[in-house]
């Protein structure tokens, strides 16, 4: 089991708990026998004083081995949530350097529930192995023995009742096991439409799904109920069907003991305690066969978990740029692109464009058009099929991610923030700066305004998603996030699509102000938001058609003359 070594810090514990668990089965397994001399020596030779010895060796002894099984329960969740922890610390650290095509395919859903679920199902599996194993495998070869030790005959009743036991465990284990991975797979069919319904639950109600997303999780629900009824049902079997067997089988030991006691070969109390041995056998094996479920399910868990564990990152760090110091350039050349996967013809075909250090350049083009495909290229989300990116000379291959993605601020164009305060927000793009450099960057993005309305200014707590902002002051925070970080190079993506244009024209003025220096590319889709860029590159079907001014572009490119009728069209003349 490859996992092991995560076993490795707690092995003390990992050790305690198996030795402690033998002291509780060791008293265990010497109850019945006491028990017995108390009956045989005590009771029936009318003897108070064996009684009363007997009577507080077996208190002591119950006392030291409540004990045990005290110490082995929290040794063995010492170990066992520290072995759980790791694992899951080390699967969170992989996802996070998964590479976006890798973690589309695993799906956010299922790397939830392998972090989540199928952890704890190996977690289960070390703390039963540390415990449960030890107790009832050594109360099933302990039981034997001791039974076998107070007379061989009883060993008959064993031979019958065992293997009967362990067909009828077989038998019912066969038919549930393939069930239990049925219920695993439909509880994970509840929890993406659960997910995908708590996340998206605006546009459910907006759209009035309610109703229909109501009646499909219905359905995934029901779907559950039903395959755990149909385990209940055989597990509802098994339990009556041990029971018989186990009856039978004390039968038979007082039958054959009570035949002995008659010839006078043996004493009632050991009867009594073969019986005891007996159940305890037989509920060993019960419990042995659960054991080889949690193994089965826990091992389904470590196929999954093993799976993201050897998934190596398809984007990692290139040998290193560390003396590179540049300006800001950055130089696609015959750049091609598609998504991994995805056919048909590329999404970013053949893009040559150099962009100067401090160059104030847009991308313009029609939506789908690949504006963000090919920004994406530049901190490396993906890489490129054919052709190579520049960043300061260097191929964005040899960087290390960390320098490269460090030297570049870049605004999504979806905007993301994080459950944290609105500072805590900001600070992400430095983790260093100070109360005065947060204030800065957020006047410069025009977000002051709005952080300092909120109830508690830059200490708010933002909702999850930013749930708790509009659009427009989301994508403030996210500039803010980006200018804060004072790179070489930064892109805003459709950053300001959701501003009006005044608060627009106050922010691009205020970039001018403070971001001198900087390389800065703006995706855009009007070319109000542009036109006073150095220049404009124009993007068709994934091709660059143009680049230039935007007086030049006017006069000499079709497709952006097309744009901008059409934009001073419907906005009721601009310019
Ligand atoms: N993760 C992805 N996997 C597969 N295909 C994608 C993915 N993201 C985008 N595409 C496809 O790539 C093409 C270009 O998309 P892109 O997001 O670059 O367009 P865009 O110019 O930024 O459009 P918009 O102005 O709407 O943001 C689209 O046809 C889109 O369907
Ligand atoms: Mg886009």
């Amino acid at each position: 089991m490859k996992f092991l070594k995560y076993l490795k810090p707690y092995r003390i514990y990992a050790l305690l708990a198996p030795l402690f668990m033998l002291g509780e089965v060791t008293v265990d397994l010497l109850q019945p026998k006491l028990m017995s001399a108390i009956v045989d020596d005590g009771v029936l030779k009318y003897d108070l004083r064996v009684i009363l010895h007997t009577g507080i060796l077996m208190m002591l002894l119950i006392l030291v081995g409540g004990a045990c099984g005290v110490l082995s329960s929290v040794f063995s969740g010492c170990a066992s949530q520290g072995f759980s922890r790791d694992l899951r610390s080390d699967v969170f650290s992989k996802v996070m350097r998964l590479s976006f095509q890798q973690t589309d395919k695993f799906t956010t859903g299922s790397l939830v529930t392998r972090l989540t679920a199928d952890i704890t199902a190996i977690q289960q599996m070390v703390d039963f192995a540390l415990r449960m194993f030890v107790r009832d495998s050594i109360m099933f070869v302990g039981g034997i023995f001791m039974m076998l030790s107070m007379n061989v005959r009883f060993g008959l009743a064993l031979a019958v009742a065992m293997p009967i036991e362990i067909v009828v465990v077989i038998f019912i284990m066969k038919r549930a096991n393939p069930l239990y991975t049925e219920v695993a797979k439909r509880l994970d069919t509840v929890n993406s439409v659960m997910q995908e319904n708590v996340s998206g639950s605006r546009v459910v109600k907006a759209c009035v799904r309610e109703d229909h997303e109501s009646a499909r999780f219905d359905v995934a629900n029901t779907d559950l109920m039903s395959a755990n009824l149909k385990v209940q049902k055989l597990v509802a079997i098994l339990q009556p069907l041990l029971m018989i067997v186990m009856n039978m089988s004390v039968i038979a030991v007082i039958w054959i003991g009570g035949r002995q006691v008659d010839a006078e070969e043996m004493k009632v109390g050991q009867v009594m305690a073969a019986v005891t041995y007996l159940t305890r056998i037989l509920m060993g094996i019960m419990m042995l066969s659960m054991m080889f479920q949690t193994v089965s399910r826990a091992s389904a868990s470590a196929k999954r978990i093993a799976e993201v564990l050897g998934t190596e990152p398809v984007i990692s760090d290139g040998r290193g740029a560390a003396g590179c110091s540049g300006k800001g350039s950055v130089s696609f050349r015959g750049v091609t692109f598609s998504y991994p996967g995805s056919s048909g013809d590329p999404v970013v075909c053949g893009i040559d464009l150099d962009i100067a250090p401090g160059e104030n350049i847009a991308i313009l083009g029609a939506t789908g058009s690949g504006k963000s495909s090919l920004v994406d290229l530049i901190p490396r989300f993906y890489d490129t099929d054919e052709g190579e990116v520049l960043v300061d000379g260097v191929n964005v291959r040899d960087y290390a991610l960390d320098d490269l993605r460090g030297r570049i601020g870049i605004v999504l164009q979806k905007s993301e923030l994080f459950s944290q305060t609105a500072a805590e927000n900001i600070r992400w793009g430095n983790k260093n700066a100070d109360e005065e450099e947060v204030r800065l960057a957020a006047e410069t993005a025009q977000a002051d305004e709005f952080i300092m309305t909120m109830p508690e200014g830059y200490d708010t707590l933002i909702a999850e998603k930013g749930a708790s902002l509009s659009g427009g002051q989301k994508q403030r925070m996210s500039i803010a996030r980006a200018v804060i970080k004072k790179p070489e190079i930064i892109i805003f993506d459709d950053s300001t699509s959701a501003l009006d244009l005044g608060t627009e024209a106050k922010l691009q003025r205020a970039l001018r102000e403070n971001l001198s220096g900087t390389t800065v590319i703006t995706i855009a889709q009007r070319i109000a938001s542009v036109k006073n860029c150095d220049r404009i590159a124009v993007l068709d079907h994934g091709r660059l058609v143009a680049c230039a001014a935007h007086q030049e572009l006017l006069d000499t490119c079709g497709i952006y003359q097309e744009i901008y009728r059409s934009q001073v069209r419907t906005s009721g003349g601009e310019d």
